[in-house]
């Protein structure tokens, strides 16, 4: 396999290394913006000499972003060359566009390291969903949510403090909002949905609520009742009908996901025969992630497609009831639906996942968080 290697960031330069000491696989060209020297490599700032490369098969990218992300990838596509990236927005955005693309072509599409950085979580789901029906999918799948949200329970730090020390250690980017308001989430979320139900979901219709506005005081409130909050997706197949939703949760101490500490992952599936299985790891980091990468090159040698078949576009109808924990803001809605208060928060009567998020785009100042029965 000769590759063609989009960026040479973390994810890139892992790549790189471990496909160094390989027999059966090479990088023989870099695209980056920066001079650097790799021996036997050639590395150009012009994505054209890859895309002209006959002898290059097999297109890595690691450049992240949308764009060019997105006319790269589509470009190598329509030149005939396999696609292997570990780009959760550019799969989930595109979803119904590249990979019916790429099965038209005939070539392997993976994107394993997309979900859970260094968890063989789609390839699972790949091999789960051969012999049974996926009923749920979901879990801890943001390393910096899940290590602001350690550090508030277990070391008693405000939100501010958690998320300085989790930018000093590398675990949460200058600007986290992508990681905070849970969008890496839902793009994560709506990828294992995808692939679980054989679906193309909607992305519209699948709601988000982040953790930026959780304060100390929610947590001890949590604490004082058993509970820990931990950002939770959830993609779920029943009866014919999909919900998915990204959100804030408290689960009960003893709980799997309550332990999960720092920034691991904890990702579920419920399968008709296998039941619970959950996966646990380094949701990021350069080797934990290039190795999936690699796994997924290895993968394109055996002609290995995409994880499943890109069905049809599906509403999520999140109609599923459920109690919230809600602080910030107050209206006659609310009060309607209040069941007891815990301090300056109320907990709800059950209501609709929907509601609720409708609700809180209305209300962007409040912090809520699902109570998991
Ligand atoms: N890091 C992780 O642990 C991890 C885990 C799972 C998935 N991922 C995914 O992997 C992808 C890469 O992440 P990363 O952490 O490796 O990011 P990164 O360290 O920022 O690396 C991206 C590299 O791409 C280069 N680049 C950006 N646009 C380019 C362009 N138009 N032409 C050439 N080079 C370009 C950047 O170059 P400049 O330095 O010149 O900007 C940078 O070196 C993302 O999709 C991310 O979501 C990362």
């Amino acid at each position: 396999m000769k590759i063609g290697l989009l960026g040479f960031g973390v994810v890139g330069q892992g790549v790189y290394d471990l496909i160094a000491s390989r027999e059966d696989m090479s990088v023989v060209k870099v695209l980056c913006r920066k001079d650097v020297s790799l021996p036997g490599v050639q590395v150009t700032k012009d994505f054209n000499d890859i895309l002209n490369d006959s002898d290059i098969d097999t297109v890595v990218e690691a450049i992240g972003g949308l764009h060019p992300a997105y006319e790269f990838v589509k470009a190598a596509i329509e030149a005939g060359k396999n696609v292997v990236t570990a780009n959760k927005a550019l799969v989930a955005t595109f979803y119904d566009e590249l990979i019916p693309l790429a099965k038209e072509k005939g070539l392997c599409f993976r994107c394993t390291a997309a979900v859970g950085g260094g968890i063989g979580w789609l390839s699972e789901l790949e091999r789960a969903r051969r012999i049974q029906t996926i009923e749920k999918v979901g879990g801890i799948m943001n390393g910096t949510c899940n290590y602001i949200l350690d550090s508030m329970t277990r070391l008693g730090f405000d939100y501010t403090n958690a998320l300085k020390q989790a930018q000093e250690l590398g675990y949460a980017e200058a600007d986290p909002t992508t990681d905070v308001e849970g969008i890496d989430t839902w793009h994560k979320a709506i990828l294992s949905s995808n692939v679980a139900f054989g679906i193309c979901l909607d992305s519209a219709t699948v709601p988000v609520a982040g953790i930026s506005r959780i304060q100390a005081t929610d947590v001890e409130n949590f604490k004082a009742h058993g509970l820990v909050c931990k950002l939770i997706s959830t993609g779920m197949f029943t009866k014919g009908k999909v919900s998915a939703y990204v959100q804030p949760t408290l689960v009960k101490f003893g709980e799997p996901e309550s332990a999960v500490p720092a920034n691991y992952n904890l990702i579920t599936f419920v399968g008709s025969a296998s039941g619970r299985m959950s996966f646990y790891g380094q949701g990021a980091g350069r080797y934990p992630t290039a190795y999936n990468v690699v796994q997924d090159c290895a993968d394109v040698l055996l002609d290995k497609g995409f994880y499943s078949p890109c069905g049809e576009k599906v509403k999520a109808e999140n109609t599923d009831f459920m109690r919230y924990y809600v602080r910030g803001e107050k209206d006659s809605w609310l009060e309607e639906n209040t069941a007891e208060t815990w301090g300056t928060a109320i907990i709800s009567k059950p209501i609709s996942v929907e509601a609720m998020h409708v609700w809180l785009k209305n209300h962007p100042e409040a912090f809520i968080a699902a109570l998991a029965e």
